[in-house]
């Protein structure tokens, strides 16, 4: 009997502080106007000072392990996807894994920044199909408001981001039953790895880190808003078409798409390209901004929680960022 992965746990954790647009007025040259129409944001949260994304995703991992009723013990992986870690190395995976005290288990980190949930949940996915590991415990979590440039330089990039993290548990499932992630698909083109990127610390500068780097404010992320807009307003809904192709289903199929939460915009165009009604098409980044690697999972959880998905249901995810990367995926839940 063969298996496939299926979600029996998720829960996601985002830092108490909102901070609006309105209070982002206060601190840097934007406006709620500005920010609202570009994006459809109107607020996120904040970590304080001294929470890292370890931390976010911990307290994620602790709703998720509770949510599939499972005792923490019984985890035997862990994959966490992040592009903010607590430290230049080592990664989140084995800090959580700390936090859960759960010594020994292996933990992994996956960095494809937007990407990063649906990398992470195509390697889990494989892990549990081939019988490697039983209970996986997949982590995105991401702290950026800690390294972003509030000054009219970086307020392109600093009224996006927000802070969050979000968890799973997956597990094997009869295939037999249709129920399960059914497929992933994958994909890159690093010969756009400039157009959003965060360059220094860098291991090709000795230092890789100076003095110089930071009176010249060379440590936050820079991007070609105009090109990243346009690839990922293009890239996901090729993705979603082929992941659907692959399965044998049509967008009528879907019950809801849940693109990454990169900009209101993006997702409305990504509906409109794949002609599905945009009732069908979470989103949630009017109170996260764009969580990164965690956004897909916050928004799988409250659509989950909030019974937007019931059992049975399609529902396709579709990411874009960093790298290029950019990826989908189809579970039938
Ligand atoms: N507040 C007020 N004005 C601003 C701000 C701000 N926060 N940021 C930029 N501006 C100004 C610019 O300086 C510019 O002024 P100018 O005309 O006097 O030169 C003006 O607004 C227009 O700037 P543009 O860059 O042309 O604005 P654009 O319409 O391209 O919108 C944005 C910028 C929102 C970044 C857009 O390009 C975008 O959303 N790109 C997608 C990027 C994205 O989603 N990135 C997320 C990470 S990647 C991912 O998750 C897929």
């Amino acid at each position: 009997m063969s298996a496939r992965a299926i979600i029996s746990g998720i829960g996601h954790y985002v830092p108490p502080q909102v901070v609006t647009n309105f209070d982002l007025e206060k601190i840097m040259n934007t406006s709620d106007e500005w920010i609202r129409q570009r994006s459809g944001i109107m607020e996120r949260h904040y970590a304080e000072a001294g929470v890292g994304s370890s931390d976010l995703a911990y307290e994620a991992a602790l709703k998720a392990i509770e949510n599939a009723g499972i005792d923490k013990s019984e985890i035997d992986f862990i994959v966490a996807a992040t592009l903010s870690p607590d430290h230049y190395f080592p990664g989140i995976g084995v800090m959580i894994q700390a936090k859960l005290g759960l010594p020994g288990i292996g933990a992994l980190d996956v960095r494809n920044q937007c990407s990063g949930f649906i990398y992470a949940l195509s390697v889990a996915d494989q892990y549990i199909r081939t019988g490697t590991y039983k209970k996986i415990l997949l982590c995105a979590a991401e702290v950026q408001s800690h390294n972003l440039d509030y000054s009219d330089e970086g307020r392109d990039i600093a009224v996006l981001f927000g802070d969050g993290g979000a968890a799973l548990i997956l597990e094997p499932h009869p295939a037999e039953d249709g129920r399960g992630i059914l497929s992933t698909h994958l994909y890159a083109d690093g010969r756009f790895a400039q157009d959003l990127c965060m360059e220094n610390p860098s291991s090709k500068k000795k230092p890789i880190f100076s003095l110089e780097m930071f009176q010249q404010k060379k440590f936050y992320a820079h991007m070609d808003g105009k090109n990243v807009f346009k690839n990922a307003s293009e890239r996901m809904p090729e993705a979603v078409e082929t992941a659907l192709k692959y399965n044998h289903l049509t967008i009528n199929d879907v019950v809801l798409l849940i693109p990454h939460q990169a900009n209101d915009r993006i997702s409305q165009m990504v509906a409109r390209k794949l002609q599905i009604p945009i009732e069908k098409v979470a989103r949630n980044i009017d109170r996260y901004g764009n969580t990164t690697a965690a956004s897909i999972p916050i928004a799988l959880d409250e659509a989950v929680k909030g019974g937007r998905v019931k059992k049975g249901d399609i529902v396709v995810l579709t990411a874009f960022g960093s790298g290029y990367t950019w990826a989908s995926a189809v579970i039938r839940w």
